[in-house]
């Protein structure tokens, strides 16, 4: 907030001065009848009947002023916690960012945020005129007529207690609420991600009847907190009005004594009024800052999250380096879990080599490829590019070298030539199609109208898996990287692209070291050399001929995949 303090000392002077008008209409009313009206006097009248037209034109002015600032600061505010949010949340190291989960994050750093944002800016309004209000009332009624106050001290505690019981129950609504809003958008969001899926399962009933819970149930807080909140204004209403009957019936006996003039009687009835009107104001912003407070907590919650992954504060540099690999007894397990997923791998993957890494499924292949780029840090020993720990690096130097195609291409809602300026900045036409040309995939892109100009909806929902991939290929080609990390980028390939593609490929990247995750056999035979991953640990490293010599494991991937061939 503290970028916004000349602003909120305008809307604290701004209210104030309005409420000073506001104060002010009263006691010139009370005039134009104690003075103007008992003696006839015409001009008098219009006098001070103009000076109020003024005043409250004037104390209309200072409102508008009043929104236009709390405006201001609520809508920055709201903006300066998003980005900072955002920023974050993209700094994140990826174990964070598992713990809280995309869902959550995104209701955060949007629903949370415009709530607190709302009640800012109604605190700003409300909650700095309510009191200034409620105190001005009550020094000017009371310095009037003390002796009707005494009303006010049998109004103001009933008022105080009602207030006191209605807040009490309609807090935890609020916060439930807040809640349920939650649960309402996870499924919401959870259904509209998976329609495909519900659609070929069938499960569109079972999802309306898990949606239709969720939404009835928050109908029902809802309709609970309106009615409190409704009844509040009845209550306050009731009390009000026995609080001006009691004063005009008091008020006629002291005039009638003579001890009271009529023109007080309405200025004090007013006064009365707006000290309980700022009361209620009062209340219910008190009523509203818990349910902000909850969304605040989520909010903080995030950005409390430390960064786990940070550069080192003396960051080696490499000079001249060509991409070596080397993990030294690394181990490594994802947060929370029992197990390490990867134990004591010891291997070196050399320039101008390929190094092959199979296994079964969840055998921790992927896992192993995501440590080198450092999306992950080890738990035990330590990987080297060119000799020097990954962790004494700067990430950007880390991975400005390496060209990673996950085993889950993701693109960018955008035009293929931008999804490939992921991979390099300023790639011109020519270096786009060579990379295209390698990734198998020229055909495709050039049957389409518009070539590399032709756009990707979100998560590439336009395309099929293998045009995928060959995009996510692409993207990690045309950085012309040391290091490349294929994680499984060629399984939705046909055998004959698979070859044409790591054939094309060999081509060009001859110096560079090649780390490629596959499933195929038929994908690793010419690799320099192969990496058989089992449940974590290296199984065994060689050639394809001397694994098939002496691997057990090897040799039973290979037969299965035989048998599969043969059978097909
Ligand atoms: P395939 O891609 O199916 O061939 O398997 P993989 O060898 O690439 O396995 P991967 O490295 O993805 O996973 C290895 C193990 O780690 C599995 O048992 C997973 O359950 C676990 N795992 C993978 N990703 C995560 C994650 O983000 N969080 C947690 N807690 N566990 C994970
Ligand atoms: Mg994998």
């Amino acid at each position: 907030m503290k970028p916004y303090s000349l602003q909120i000392f305008y809307v604290v002077i701004l209210t104030l001065a309005g409420i000073l008008l506001e104060l002010l209409l009263p006691t010139l009313m009370a005039s134009i009848v104690d003075i103007g009206i008992v003696n006839g006097d015409i001009p008098y009248i219009i006098k001070i009947g103009a000076w109020m037209i003024l005043c409250a034109l004037a104390a209309v002015g200072l409102t508008v002023g009043v929104s236009f600032f709390a405006s201001k600061v609520a809508q920055g505010f709201g903006r300066d916690v998003r980005k900072t949010l955002f920023v974050h949340v993209e700094n994140f190291s990826l174990q964070a960012f598992d713990k809280i989960g995309p869902a959550s994050l995104i209701t955060r750093s949007t629903n949370d945020v415009k709530q607190v944002q709302d009640v800012l800016n109604m605190i700003l309004r409300m909650m700095t005129r309510a009191p200034l209000m409620l105190i001005g009332g009550i020094i000017l009624a009371v310095s009037r007529e003390p002796g009707l106050s005494v009303i006010f001290l049998g109004a103001l505690p009933l008022l105080a207690i009602l207030i006191f019981i209605i807040s009490r129950k309609a807090i935890p609504l609020f916060v439930s609420l807040q809640k349920k809003t939650d649960k309402l958008n996870l499924l919401v969001r959870e259904s509209l991600i998976g329609v495909r899926v519900v659609r070929a399962f069938n499960r569109v009933q079972a999802e309306k009847k898990r949606f239709n819970t969720a939404n009835e149930d928050f109908r029902d807080t809802g309709i609970k907190v309106n009615k409190l909140m409704a009844s509040l204004f009845p209550i306050m209403m009731i009390v009000m009005n026995f609080t001006s009957i009691a004063i005009v019936w008091l008020g006629a006996i002291r005039i009638d004594q003579g001890h009271m003039q009529v023109g007080n009687l309405m200025a004090f009835l007013q006064y009365a009024m707006m000290i309980l009107m700022s009361l209620i104001m009062l209340s219910m912003g008190l009523i509203m800052i818990p349910r902000a407070q909850a969304s605040v907590k989520r909010i903080n919650e995030v950005l409390s999250m430390h960064q786990e992954i940070k550069d080192p504060d003396n960051p080696k540099v490499v000079k001249n380096g060509k991409g070596l690999v080397e993990f030294q007894n690394v181990s490594f397990r994802y947060e929370g879990a029992e197990k390490p997923v990867l134990q004591h791998i010891s291997f070196r993957a050399e320039p101008g080599k390929t190094t092959a890494i199979i296994g079964s499924t969840g055998a921790g292949k992927s896992t192993l490829l995501k440590l080198i780029p450092r999306l992950y840090d080890v738990e035990d020993g330590n990987i080297r590019i060119d000799g020097i720990d990954v962790r004494d690096m700067t990430q950007k130097q880390i991975r400005d070298r390496i060209g990673y195609v996950p085993q889950k291409a993701s693109l960018f809602s955008g035009t293929i030539a931008e999804n490939l300026n992921y991979g390099k900045k300023d790639a011109n036409e020519e270096e786009m199609k060579e990379a295209l040309e390698i990734a198998q995939a020229t055909d495709f892109v050039m049957k389409k109208d518009e070539g590399v100009h032709t756009f990707i909806e979100q998560a590439g929902a336009n395309l099929s898996g293998g045009q995928k991939q060959r995009l996510s290929i692409a993207r990690a080609l045309i950085r012309k990287p040391n290091i490349y990390l294929f994680d499984d980028s060629f399984s939705a390939l046909d055998y004959k692209t698979d070859a044409a593609l790591r054939k094309a490929l060999h081509a060009v990247t001859s110096d560079a070291t090649i780390i490629l995750v596959a499933q195929r056999v038929s994908t690793v035979v010419d690799a320099d050399q192969i990496i058989v991953l089992n449940e974590g640990k290296i199984a065994g490293i060689g050639t394809h001929k001397e694994l098939l010599a002496n691997n057990a494991i090897y040799q039973e991937i290979v037969s299965s995949q035989h048998a599969e061939e043969a059978g097909a």
